[in-house]
């Protein structure tokens, strides 16, 4: 037997009511928010995320799903989907039309991560990217439409964790105090956070191993490094956060794991989630653009994972799809006359169903309470001929007798009240 790939899943029929609840509020949301819907390739060449993302992550280093081209050319699955827009953004020249631009996305991204509860190899992101301000409304505006979205959904103990990490300059700045500060407890770091120090000396703060944490607790953090103009930018964010009433907590840890981000950057988390606790993430990268050789454009997104959302999802935000009609079609007549009623109901509108195996009224009926159909349809060859049929509630068992040619109009009158 072939078997799926470790990590990737497949989404049966009785889940997928759940992520359409999902995906269906989060275009809502992203509507009233006046973000429109982009749809950007799954692959691209391999240098567009090794450039955007940065070639010392993660997510570069070891989680991209990479691959040669016929020709030779290096393409990857894309592990996310900003470094895509950004590229789409540049190649259509959407900076000559006016500005601020808002587009969002749904769709399947690929990391070759170990895969575990709420980590996946194949994943869904829904995400938003908000081009052309620099203003901290439009931060606050996407943290926001990420909020709203999650409680919408009624997902209980979300947090959002917010850090400043200041402008280029100030990263600059910053880096060698915190390199030296590292250097001074070297001995106490893991493995990975010794290369980081020289590679990605930020990610060291983020490392989960609890030596790296301890040894970490008293670093310099970059939020005390600030220059005025981020820290303005910060301290509106977080106080537009306030007018809104929506809480946050500062993590100066919090650095995310790709590397165009500058001043805001933020996570969405909840304690019901284990290891994996990040429903969505993102933050201002107002460099991408142009190091992608587009125009200066500043720019601000996020992305959550809908298969984190699905876990958490409480049963009753999914409403159950319930059939309406079953058609009990038996004997010659009563199955010719059955295809047509079933055809004239669908075409009201209506779900209709028949199991062509059942042969007698007893196993039809038995069919029709197992499709959890509202009502069933007695029709033989005698209703057939006489233009007239038992319609039965599977519910209450009471009976009633309609003509035939009537039951689309019946039934539309008693389930959607027309
Ligand atoms: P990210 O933090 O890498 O950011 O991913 C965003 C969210 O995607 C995470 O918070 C998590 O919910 C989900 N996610 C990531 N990896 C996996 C996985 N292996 N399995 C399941 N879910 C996963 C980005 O992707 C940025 N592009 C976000 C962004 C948009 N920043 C600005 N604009």
């Amino acid at each position: 037997m072939i078997k799926g790939i470790k990590g990737v899943k497949d989404i049966l029929p009785e889940e997928t009511p759940r992520w359409r609840v999902i995906e269906e509020t989060a275009r809502r949301w992203a509507e009233r928010y006046g973000f429109k819907e982009i749809r950007i390739p799954i692959f691209e060449v391999t240098t567009l995320f090794a450039r955007s993302i940065g070639t010392a992550t993660d997510i570069v280093e070891k989680e991209m799903y990479t691959f040669p081209d016929r020709d030779g050319t290096s393409l990857t699955l894309r592990p996310e989907g900003t470094a895509g827009t950004v590229r789409a953004f540049i190649e259509h020249n959407r900076a000559a039309d006016p500005l601020p631009q808002k587009y969002f996305y749904i769709g399947p991204m690929f990391r070759h991560e170990r895969p575990q509860a709420g980590r996946l190899r194949q994943f869904h992101q829904f995400g938003v990217e908000f081009f052309g301000t620099q203003d901290s409304k439009a931060d606050v505006d996407v943290i926001a439409l990420l909020w709203r979205l999650l409680s919408d959904l009624s997902l209980p103990d979300l947090t959002l964790e917010i850090n400043s990490l200041g402008t280029a300059a100030d990263r600059a700045a910053y880096l060698p105090i915190l390199v030296s500060f590292l250097k001074g407890r070297v001995g106490e770091l893991c493995d990975n956070c010794r290369r980081r120090m020289e590679t990605n000396p930020l990610r060291v703060l983020d490392c989960k191993v609890p030596g790296c944490r301890a040894a970490t607790e008293e670093a310099p953090q970059l939020v005390a490094h600030l220059s005025p103009e981020a820290k303005n930018h910060f301290d509106d964010v977080l106080s537009t956060l306030a007018v809104l009433g929506i809480p946050w907590q500062l993590n100066p840890r919090l650095v995310r794991g790709l590397d165009y981000y500058c001043l805001t950057a933020f996570e969405i988390t909840s304690t019901h989630l284990g290891a994996q606790n990040a429903l969505g993430a993102g933050g201002r990268y107002d460099g991408l653009v142009e190091t992608l050789g587009g125009p200066v454009m500043p720019a601000v997104g996020f992305a959550a994972g809908l298969e984190r959302i699905v876990m958490m999802l409480p049963e009753q935000s999914v409403p159950t799809p319930q059939a309406t009609v079953y058609v009990a079609a038996f004997g010659a007549g009563g199955i010719q006359a059955g295809a047509r009623l079933l055809d004239a109901l669908r075409l009201a509108g209506l779900s209709a169903h028949c199991d062509y195996r059942a042969s007698t009224l007893k196993a039809h009926l038995r069919q029709a309470d197992r499709s959890g159909c509202r009502f069933a349809v007695l029709l033989g060859d005698d209703e057939a001929t006489s233009g007239s049929v038992v319609v039965r509630n599977m519910d209450s068992k009471a009976q009633e007798t309609v003509a035939l040619l009537d039951l689309p109009r019946h039934f539309l009158s008693l389930i959607k009240g027309f």
